[in-house]
């Protein structure tokens, strides 16, 4: 009894930072930088984000977008969008995001993801992300050289990838993808989107997803609880072990970021199996594509 309440008590993580709203913009900075993937996007610093309405926090809402109202010479810069960075480093911590929509349609990359330091040996942990507005949701880790997956896990999605090293098949790293139609897309958010959850210990990175119908949300989820035990949230959409990957030399403290590409590395290679024309030109062309290329989140909390 006693060592099954000791065990209880190990899993149970405490609020330890809570961003809603107009606290996103104090928590996290604007990273006004030129795209790592190659995107066709300019990223602004806040002043700029704000003044154009890319970033908006208020009350409850806080909306990241890409621009969708201006041609763009194809000599000149991208098409303006955001990313951010949280302040905060974390390590083993369980994430929780209530979301109500995430950019879509042709062109868009969109990503949230954690990352350490001196990439890629600090380890990459990328939750949600998925191009073109194909669906499903995409669960892959990126990591230095000597860490892979099993093939099989305790996970309700389908593993595409196991070695996690990102100098090897072009980066892909060791990816999940969800079993969910509605974890990403049009699927997401025509139902109000939903909430996702990452929990990272010393020896496991698990990722879930409940869309806002969901009867089997936890409470703690759903409600934004002062605390969660993630041995409630069921079987994981993907999780990610330790027995072929030393998670202490592989993962170091992490940044939170979020961000909206257009074209690049992965959306602009995977392009023309889906979209129209090139990607380039329809992100020059196109303003009014993007009028559903954003994020609006309701919430994001750390529990550690
Ligand atoms: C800015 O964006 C928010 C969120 O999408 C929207 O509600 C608001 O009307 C926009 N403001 C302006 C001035 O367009």
């Amino acid at each position: 009894m006693l060592a099954a309440l000791i065990a209880l008590h190990a899993l149970t993580y405490k609020l330890k930072d809570q961003y809603v709203g107009p606290s996103f913009l104090d928590g996290f900075d604007h990273w006004p930088y030129s795209d790592p993937t190659h995107g066709r996007v300019n990223y602004v610093d806040q002043a700029t984000a704000i003044v154009n309405n890319l970033t908006f926090a208020e009350g409850k809402t806080f909306v990241m977008r890409a621009d969708d109202t201006t041609v763009l010479d194809p000599n000149g810069p991208g098409r303006n969008s955001v990313r951010i960075q949280s302040k905060n480093m974390y390590s083993v911590a369980v994430m929780v995001m209530d979301i109500r929509h995430m950019p879509n349609g042709c062109a868009t990359w969109p990503a949230w993801w954690t990352c350490g330091n001196n990439w890629p040996y600090g380890g990459e942990i990328d939750i949600i992300e998925y191009v073109n507005g194909q669906s499903p949701n995409h669960m892959t880790l990126h990591t230095s050289p000597g860490c892979t997956q099993p093939q099989s896990r305790t996970m309700t999605g389908t593993t595409t990838s196991t070695d996690c090293d990102a100098n090897v098949n072009y980066n892909e790293g060791c990816g999940v993808q969800s079993g969910n139609s509605a974890s990403a897309g049009s699927g997401f958010n025509s139902i109000g989107g939903g909430w996702y959850a990452m929990e990272r210990t010393t020896s496991s990175i698990s990722i879930w997803f409940w869309p806002r119908n969901s009867r089997t949300v936890p409470t703690v989820v759903k409600g934004g609880a002062r605390a969660v035990n993630t041995k409630l949230f069921g079987t994981p959409d993907a999780t990610f072990v330790n027995n072929q990957c030393d998670f202490n030399s592989h993962f170091q403290p992490h940044n939170i970021i979020f961000d909206l590409t257009l074209c690049g590395d992965w959306a602009g290679n995977n392009y023309p199996a889906s979209c129209p024309s090139n990607c380039v030109d329809y992100v020059n062309n196109n303003p009014a594509a993007f009028s559903d290329a954003y994020w609006d989140i309701a919430a994001l909390r750390i529990y550690e």
